[in-house]
C-alpha cells in the first residue's frame, strides 16, 4: 500500500451513498474527494454532510486527480455513466448490477480493456468475515465435496420504505437483479463458475402501490418478474437451489446453506459482512458456531473498492473483479432467458474465484 490514497469520485448521492461516503474513513488507502448527482440538490445535501465537494458528473470526471468513479447511479444508468467515466480514463467501480444487459457489460468491460483500464462492482460483501470464515472452511475440506446449495432471498419488496423504489420493478430491477447478485456472488466465490441454469419466473402483482413517503400513494406498473426461481450447475458437479421474489407477505426470510459430502454449512446473510457461521460436520449431534477471526464484520461497503484501489497500486488482480460482476449478470439473465425458452442456459462467461482476503487486510 501506498503513502497517497487513491482518489474516489462517487456518481450518485441516493440512498446507498451516505454508506460509500463514509468509507474513506475505514479504508485509509482511499480518499473520496468529490460527489456528483445528475440531481444537483442530493449532491450537494451529501457533499455537505460527509465533507465532499458538490460537482456535476463532467466535473467529477474532468477532474485529473480522480482515478477510480464509484457508480452508485440507478442500474439503468450504470451502463452510460461507466461508459462515460472510462472514456474520460477513469478505473469504474459500479454497484449492482454491472448493467442491466450482457450487452451494455461487454461494451464496457471492451472499452476499459482496450484503455487498460479496470472495472470492479459490488457487492463486495463476500469479503466480509462470514463469507470469508465460510470460504477457508470450504478450502480446509470441512463440508467435504459441496453437493447441493440452498439460497433464498423471500420478501415484500421495497415499496414500504425506499423512498424512490419504483426501479425495483423496471427493467434491471426485480429481485434477482436487487437481491440475487449477493446470493450469486457468495456462490461463486465459494464453488466457483456456474455451467449452467434453469429457471422460472412470474409477476404475482402486476400493479403496486408506494406506501413509504415522499412518494405514497403512486402507483408502480411492474415491469419485470418479482419471482425468479432457479437452478445453477457449477463447474465442479455442484448444484444450487435459488429463490428471490419481493411477492410473499414474509418480510425478510433469507438463507444460504451448502450441503457437502461430509458435513453442512449455514453461510450468514450474504447481504451483510459479519456471521453467524454455522457448521455441522457428519457426526456431531449438533451445530456449532464458528468463530470469525477476519476483520471486516460491520457494515463495509467500499472494501470492494479500498481492494481495486490497492491492487492497481500493487499491480495485482482485484477481489471484486470484473469478471465476476459480469458472470453474475450472465446468471442473472439466465434465469430469466430459460423462464422465457423453456430450457436449460449454458453460461457464456466464467471468472476465477478470487484470491481470499488475508485475515487482517488492509
Ligand atoms: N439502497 C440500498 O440499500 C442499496 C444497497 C446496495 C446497493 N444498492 C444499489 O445502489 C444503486 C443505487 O441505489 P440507491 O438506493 O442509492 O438509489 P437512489 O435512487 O436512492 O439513488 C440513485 C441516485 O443516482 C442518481 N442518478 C441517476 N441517474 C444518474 C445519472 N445518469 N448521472 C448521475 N446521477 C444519476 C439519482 O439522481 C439518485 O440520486 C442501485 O444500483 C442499487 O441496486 C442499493
Amino acid at each position: 500500500m501506498t503513502a497517497q490514497p487513491t482518489c474516489i469520485g462517487i456518481i450518485g448521492a441516493g440512498n446507498i451513498s451516505s454508506t460509500y461516503l463514509e468509507s474513506d474513513r475505514k479504508f485509509k488507502n482511499i480518499r473520496i474527494t468529490k460527489v456528483a448527482d445528475i440531481d444537483m440538490n442530493r449532491a450537494r445535501a451529501q457533499a455537505e454532510k460527509y465533507g465532499k465537494q458538490a460537482a456535476t458528473v463532467d466535473e467529477l470526471l474532468a477532474d485529473p486527480e480522480i482515478t477510480i468513479v464509484v457508480n452508485l447511479t440507478v442500474p439503468a444508468a450504470h451502463a452510460p455513466v461507466a461508459l462515460q467515466a472510462l472514456k474520460a480514463g477513469k478505473h469504474v467501480y459500479n454497484e449492482k448490477p454491472l448493467a442491466t444487459t450482457r450487452e451494455d457489460a461487454q461494451r464496457m468491460l471492451a472499452l476499459a480493456r482496450s484503455k487498460g483500464l479496470r472495472i470492479g462492482g459490488a457487492p463486495d460483501t463476500f469479503l466480509g468475515g462470514g463469507l470469508q470464515t465460510c470460504r477457508r472452511l470450504l478450502d480446509e475440506g470441512a463440508i467435504g465435496r459441496p453437493v447441493i446449495a440452498f439460497a433464498r432471498m423471500l420478501s415484500r419488496g421495497m415499496e414500504s420504505w425506499h423512498p424512490n423504489p419504483e426501479f425495483f420493478f423496471k427493467p434491471g430491477g426485480g429481485p434477482m437483479f436487487d437481491m440475487g447478485p449477493y446470493y450469486l456472488t457468495a456462490l461463486a466465490t465459494l464453488l466457483g463458475p456456474a455451467r449452467r441454469v434453469s429457471g422460472m419466473t412470474r409477476i404475482t402483482h402486476p400493479e403496486r402501490t408506494i406506501t413509504s413517503q415522499p412518494l405514497y400513494g403512486k402507483k408502480i406498473i411492474v415491469e419485470v418478474p418479482t419471482l425468479v426461481s432457479g437452478l445453477i450447475e457449477f463447474g465442479d458437479g455442484a448444484i444450487a437451489n435459488i429463490t428471490t421474489t419481493f411477492d410473499v407477505a414474509e418480510g425478510y426470510d433469507i438463507g444460504l446453506t451448502l450441503y457437502g459430502t461430509e458435513g453442512t454449512l449455514q453461510c450468514p446473510d450474504p447481504n451483510g459482512f459479519g456471521g453467524p457461521v454455522r457448521l455441522k460436520r457428519k457426526d456431531d449431534k449438533d451445530w456449532h458456531e464458528v468463530h470469525i477471526q477476519h476483520k471486516w464484520v460491520t457494515n463495509s461497503r467500499g472494501l470492494g473498492v479500498a481492494d481495486m484501489a490497492a491492487a492497481i497500486q500493487e499491480g495485482r488482480p482485484h477481489r471484486a473483479s470484473a469478471e465476476l460482476t459480469y458472470h453474475v449478470l450472465d446468471l442473472m439473465h439466465a434465469f430469466h432467458d430459460s423462464a422465457r425458452e423453456g430450457r436449460h442456459v449454458t453460461l457464456q462467461s466464467a471468472c476465477d474465484r478470487p484470491a481470499p482476503l488475508p485475515l487482517d487486510w488492509p
